[in-house]
């Protein structure tokens, strides 16, 4: 890491929200940051790296005051991070504030699908079962053409981030596409306090789940539906890779 960090900005991948889940080098950027911007939540679990800094955050803002705060931290000298939720590439609404400085460093972080797929220990897709993963929100796909139905019609692996419909009003879409016996996991505060796992169908989701809970697109939540959830990958796949393999050894060796 460049040793001068004053008057630099960097938007840090944050991860789930366990500090352990952060990059490395996130963390080392971090620690030499005297200003962080990060949603509220990060205030709890960050509480020892964010010891001794500024913290703000950046949704107490609107966005003149927002830039306004880092460009006088810029101007001061000072090394500003801004903490993403997750990693950027997924829903993180920070294109406009990372548009704005060009200079800016963008590092990755664990997003809530990497760290879903871990609490599961399942790989979204398999072979024959599964072929493409969908990561999508039935809060922002409002005003799209796609549609959950549309897109259950796939039978791929849905990943939904912030959901705010009822059961009734999911379990309904999902059918579009999936048969009834579809696994359906609900992955909830995943490395926080009180991580836990549901797991169920798209028919029996309905009565399976608290509405209440389920449609609060404020509470952490990662809802993963499709076969790849529990279906039992061939372990031949293996023999013939490394028959392959050997056979292509072999016939280079003899050239
Ligand atoms: C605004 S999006 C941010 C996503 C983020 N960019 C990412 O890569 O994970 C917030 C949503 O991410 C999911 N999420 C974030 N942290 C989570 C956690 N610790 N456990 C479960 N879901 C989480 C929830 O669906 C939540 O509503």
């Amino acid at each position: 890491m460049d040793k001068n960090t004053r008057g630099k900005l960097w938007f840090v991948g944050g991860g789930p929200g366990d500090p352990a889940l952060m990059t490395l080098r996130g963390m080392e950027i971090l620690k030499s940051a005297s200003l962080v911007f990060a949603p509220g939540h990060y205030k709890d679990s960050y509480a020892e790296e964010l010891k001794g800094k500024t913290f703000h955050d950046p949704f107490d803002f609107h966005y003149k005051d927002l830039v306004g705060k880092i460009d006088a931290a810029l101007a001061d000298g000072r090394a500003v991070v801004f903490l993403v939720p997750g990693d950027l590439a997924i829903f993180s609404p920070v294109q406009s504030i990372i548009s704005r400085y060009p200079d800016a460093e963008v590092i990755p972080g664990v997003s809530a699908l990497n760290a879903a797929s871990a609490a599961l220990k399942r790989t979204f897709d398999l072979p024959g079962i599964s072929h493409s993963t969908i990561a999508t929100s039935p809060k922002t796909i409002n005003n799209s053409p796609d549609t959950i139905g549309e897109l259950s019609r796939h039978q791929a692996t849905l990943v939904l981030f912030m959901n705010n419909k009822t059961p009734d009003a999911l379990a309904a879409e999902l059918s579009e596409g999936y048969p009834p016996d579809t696994p359906v996991a609900i992955v909830s505060r995943i490395s926080l306090p009180g991580q836990g796992i549901v797991n169920t169908t798209a028919g029996t989701l309905s009565k399976d789940v608290d509405p209440e809970w389920f449609a609060d697109e404020d509470a952490f939540k990662i809802i993963v539906v499709g076969k790849a959830l529990t279906a039992s990958e061939d372990p031949s796949w293996w023999d013939r890779r490394k028959d392959m393999r050997d056979a292509r050894l072999k016939k280079n060796a003899k050239e």
